[in-house]
This record gives structure tokens, sequence and C-alpha cells, in this order.
């Protein structure tokens, strides 16, 4: 064999080597088709929750070994389903996927399951299907519970309006949220304290301390955000417009997420015959955190992102590691009982956004005025 022709060999097998390494190394999403360990989708980049994920799941993916990407579904069970396929093919064992609608999204699960992939439901559960094997959360009822807490303790009661909204129906965490506020706001509603302002289903159930599913969907229905502001704002326009004298002056707002408590208290403080008005939200957002300083959103419920992407890699880690994960729970997802593992939720309002948000390491000073 010649010099020159072994020459070429070797580099021919260095260069083949350098190509498998880097195929096998395609770490954190850089795409083109490698292999990846696991596979992360997230349900869209217009509900500005996400992209907190993101970015704490980027933070958080520097330390692992393991190689993962992350896909946004934009709103759509057919991109969702497409993204599920893209990773099956990158060779996933582990699927981390926050529904985009919790029904929908069974068959894509199901078609990871199919090739003996691990399934995590991450945030919002998965309903209707046995292809789900985990289920990572927040405490969601107390996400409503927290809110609605909020507004009995700042009401001045005898018979103050009361307006409610939700989330998208299409999203099992809405169902969990308004049930928890439910539990709370019923009895101030059966009492008195409180009158509904703006929907006519959630007063012909006023009487009942427990809702089915049928029942709040009705309600949801009719109060529905879909977690839009836009659609948020055209609602609490159409409300007030149609509101009596006697729905006007201080009043109380369950509002379900920030992006939407935020447009909704736009149209509020906009108002002239509003004189005040107590507003919840969720997520602590860095642009609520400046509504709560300077007074135009009441509360937020600090749902810490950090945790939730870490018991998420936790349980991927466990999972490609060959150990079982820890879980502290179960959810009925309405075909099975999913094992869970839960994370509890803060109340924030101005007396405590310093601590929870800036303090925790959370968000910067930098990042509020007048904090
Ligand atoms: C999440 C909330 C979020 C909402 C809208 C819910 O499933 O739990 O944190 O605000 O979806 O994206």
């Amino acid at each position: 064999m010649g010099k020159g022709f072994k020459t070429a060999a070797i580099l021919l097998i260095v260069a083949l080597f350098a190509a498998i390494v880097s195929a096998c190394g395609n770490k954190n999403g850089s795409g083109g088709g490698g292999k990846v360990s696991v596979g992360i989708v997230l349900p869209t980049k217009d509900e500005t929750r996400w992209l907190q994920d993101e970015e704490r799941f980027k933070a958080a993916l520097k330390d692992t070994k393991y190689s993962t990407e992350i896909l946004f579904s934009q709103g759509s069970s057919a991109k969702e389903k497409e993204n599920v396929e893209t990773l099956i093919n990158k060779g996933i064992k582990v699927l981390i996927i926050c529904p985009f609608d919790g029904n929908a999204a069974a068959a894509a699960v199901e078609s990871a399951k199919k090739e003996g992939i691990t399934v995590i439901s991450y945030d919002r559960l998965i309903t209707n299907t046995d292809a789900v094997d985990y289920y990572v959360t927040f405490d969601s009822i107390s996400v409503g519970a927290a809110q609605a807490q909020y507004l009995v303790d700042h009401s001045k009661g005898g018979g103050q309006p009361l307006y409610l909204y939700a989330g998208a129906a299409s999203d099992n965490n809405a169902f969990l949220f308004f049930e928890g506020a439910w539990n709370v706001l019923q009895p101030k509603i059966a009492d008195g304290s409180f009158k509904i302002a703006n929907s006519s289903e959630a007063e012909a159930l006023k009487g009942k301390a427990k809702l089915s599913r049928e029942e709040m969907s009705k309600i949801i229905g009719q109060v529905t955000t879909n977690w839009d502001p836009n659609e948020a704002k055209n609602k609490a326009q159409t409300h007030l417009t149609a509101a009596a004298a006697d729905m006007k002056g201080d009043v109380l707002v369950l509002a379900p997420n920030d992006g939407t408590a935020r447009s909704i208290a736009d149209v509020f403080h906009s108002d002239g015959a509003i004189t005040s008005a107590v507003i919840t939200g969720q997520d602590a957002e860095k642009a609520t955190g400046q509504y709560i300083i300077d007074g135009k959103q009441s509360m937020t419920v600090f749902k810490d992102v950090r945790t939730l992407v870490k018991d998420a890699i936790g349980m991927a880690v466990d999972i490609l590691d060959g150990k079982k994960p820890q879980t502290t729970g179960e959810y009925d997802n309405g075909q099975i009982k999913v094992p869970s593992k839960q994370t509890p939720v803060i109340t924030v309002d101005k007396d405590n956004i310093k601590k929870e948000l800036v303090e925790s390491g959370y968000y910067q000073a930098g990042d509020f005025q007048g904090l």
C-alpha cells in the first residue's frame, strides 16, 4: 500500500469519525437531524408563559450530559403532532410535552408510546389516553383558590360586583383553576357578599358548592379568554358596556393569567364608572410585575418555572439512567391515573414582590421601575 493512499485512508476515517461524533452531540436544539435523547414540545410562543419555560429549560440543560431539543407547536395540534414525529425520528427516549389542546394531543403521544418512548405531560395534562407515563405540574387547584382568596381578602362585601374570566376550554388547567376559584368564591356569592356581573351560567349555578365538568364547561364557555389577551380585552369591553350602574363602582375581577389580566386591567381602568378594581392573575410575568408595582394589577400567582423544569429534567434523566422517577400523587386524565409530581405556588402582590421575584433570583431589580 502506497504512503499517499494510507494517508488518504486515515483522513477518511478521521472525517467519518468526526461526522459520527457531531451527529451524536447535537445538543440543545441545534437541529440538523442528529440523535436526540430528550424531546421537549411547548404549546406556543404567543402565550408568554411558555417563553419563560423555554428560557428556564435552556438554562437548566446546559449541565446535562444528554442531548435535547425544544420545539414549539404554535397553537396547532397538527404542528404538535409533526413536532413529535420529528423528535421520534431523531431517536428520543423521553418526550416532555405541554399540549396545546389536552385531548387532541393524545394522538401525538400515542405514536411516541408505540416507539417505546416515555411520555411526561408537562404543566398541562394530556387527557383521555393511556399513553402518558408521568405528569409534572403546579398545584393548579390552589392557583385558582389563591386568586379567589385574594379577592375575598380584599373585598368590601355588601354585594360587590364580581367579574369572572377563565382560560381556554381545550386546556385541562382552565378547569382546575376555575374549580379552585369556585370553591372559595361560591360561598361568598351564595351569601350575597358578591354578585356575579357577567355570567348568567354562573348565576344559575351559584347555589352549587361543587360543579361537574359539564357545569364548569357552561361557565367557562361564556367567560373564556382562550388565553388570548385580545379576546380578554374584547370580552371585558363588552361586559362593561352591558353592565348596569350597580355592577360598577368597586369591583372584583377573577382574571385567569397575567397576559389576559393586563388587558382586562387596561379596560377596567379606562372606565370612569369603575372606582376600584381588584384584579388577579398568574405566572409572575415580568410585565405584570410592573403592573403590580404601578397598582394596575393587584396580584399574581407565582409558579416558579425553575422548579417545574428541574422536576421534568430530573424525571427524564432518571428514566434514561434506568431509574424509576419519584412521584407524589396522581391525576385522573379520564382514562388512567397518571403518577404525578406537584409543585406549590405563591401569592405575590406589592407587599412581597421584591422578596419573591427579585430576592429569589427569578428576576433582576433592574427589570422593574419603582420597586
Ligand atoms: C398554564 C398557565 C398559562 C396558561 C396560558 C396554562 O395551562 O398553566 O401558566 O398562563 O396555560 O398559556
